[in-house]
Parts: C-alpha cells; sequence; structure tokens
C-alpha cells in the first residue's frame, strides 16, 4: 500500500516536468499535501525561487525550505498554482476547499495564476460536494451576524467556526470570520455559488468550480491518475 498523498505529490512533479512548466515563481495554496509536495519538490532538486503563499503557515514553510516569499496581495499572477483540496467532484472537477481556512487567498491566486494544479487523495473524491463536509464561506467580521441571517433564511445551516482555546469566531488570515454551511449534497453547485456570492457580508466562498486545469490523484493502491 502506498500513501495516496505523496503518490499525489509525486504526480504533480512528474505532470509539471511534462508540461515543461517553470517553477521559477510558484503559487502555492494550504495545507498537508501541499507541503509535502513541496518538500518533495525540494528533494527532487528542484531550485527554489520565488512562491507566493496563499496563508501565514504556507508563507513560513516556503521560507524556511528557501523560496523568497512574493505578496500575494500585490504579485502579477504566477506562471503556476499547486494546491490540495478538501473535496473533489471527479466528472466536473468542481471542488471544496478552505477546511484550513484559508479560502480567500487561495481563490484569488487560482484565479490569477496560469496554469492550476491540485493535488489529492482518492479518499477527498466524492460523488458530490457537501457530502462529507460543510462549505466554509468568509465573512466580513463587522457584519458576521447579518451574514448568518442571511445564509440561514436561505436553509445554509450556517455554523461560526470556533476553535478550541478561544473563545469567538476563527478569523481568517485575512481578517475575515469563517463560516460552515452544513448543505448536504449540493445538486448544483454552480446555483450554490451564484446564491451564495448575493448574501451580504459573504467575502468569498469555499466553492472551487471551474478552477482547476489539473487534478492529480494520489491512489491508495500506488501510482496516481490525472483529471483535467
Ligand atoms: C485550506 O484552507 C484548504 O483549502 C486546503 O487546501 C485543504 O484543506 C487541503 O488540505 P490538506 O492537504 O491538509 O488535506
Amino acid at each position: 500500500d502506498c500513501d495516496p498523498m505523496a503518490e499525489a505529490s509525486r504526480g504533480a512533479l512528474e505532470l509539471l516536468r511534462m508540461l515543461d512548466v517553470e517553477l521559477g515563481v510558484l503559487g502555492v495554496g494550504s495545507g498537508r499535501t501541499v507541503l509535502r509536495f513541496l518538500h518533495m519538490a525540494v528533494d527532487a532538486g528542484v531550485e527554489p525561487g520565488v512562491a507566493v503563499p496563499s496563508s501565514f503557515e504556507t508563507g513560513a514553510a516556503v521560507y524556511g525550505l528557501g523560496w523568497t516569499v512574493g505578496d500575494p496581495r500585490v504579485y502579477r499572477g504566477v506562471d503556476a498554482y499547486v494546491d490540495g483540496a478538501d473535496e473533489v467532484e471527479p466528472g466536473s472537477g468542481y471542488m471544496v476547499k478552505g477546511g484550513g481556512g484559508a479560502l480567500l487567498g487561495e481563490k484569488i491566486l487560482a484565479s490569477r495564476s496560469r496554469l492550476n494544479i491540485f493535488i489529492v487523495g482518492e479518499d477527498k473524491l466524492v460523488g458530490r460536494l457537501g457530502e462529507r463536509m460543510p462549505i466554509p464561506v468568509e465573512v466580513e467580521p463587522g457584519f458576521a451576524a447579518m451574514a448568518l441571517a442571511g445564509l440561514e433564511e436561505l436553509g445554509l445551516k450556517p455554523r461560526l467556526r470556533t476553535s478550541q482555546g478561544k473563545r469567538g469566531p476563527v478569523v481568517s488570515d485575512w481578517g475575515g470570520v469563517l463560516v460552515d454551511l452544513h448543505t448536504g449534497p449540493i445538486e448544483d453547485p454552480r446555483d450554490l455559488e451564484s446564491t451564495l456570492r448575493m448574501v451580504p457580508g459573504v467575502r468569498e466562498t469555499g466553492l472551487f468550480l471551474g478552477l482547476a486545469d489539473y487534478i492529480v490523484v494520489g491512489l491508495s493502491g500506488c501510482g496516481y491518475k490525472v483529471l483535467g
């Protein structure tokens, strides 16, 4: 048996080599998988260049690995962006992200990158998004109550995200408040995305639709497959 996360990371490195992508300026998502990928890239001899991180955690990790850290707020688009995901619908390539709370930076970087590669273990594949986890959204901190009411009225079962050791909401790296929507399996993710965007106070959603050029899926039986 193999570690699907490692298989996916290996697959992403091979894919980038095959596509002849310059890794000089790399956008980097958040989470265990993409950090694993970075370590593997360094071990494979990839020379650290500039990395534009989607989160504080990723920024610290790429700095530690020798990359020059680019400012995600002003970077003029990256050659390639690599990230993990929480749920993937294989047919559509639609994904849920933001389990770690980094969805805002991730979505903006992915939207401004020329090529997006997502890496997941096969345990992240689902029939329908929302099947296994709630959909994270980031809302305006000053209007969180209003945003929650709006989401509640739509029947989306919003829950303020909290963490042990702190009273009150979990605040993102960009100062927003994280809310999880307990929707259950989603019939029409595009429809939900446009509905969410119209709720006053919602900053960004963890639905990543049409953003993946390739999704590398690591298999527990060893090896990987590439969707896209
Ligand atoms: C961070 O907010 C998420 O969007 C991550 O991309 C996602 O949670 C994947 O993380 P793991 O690789 O740790 O599962």
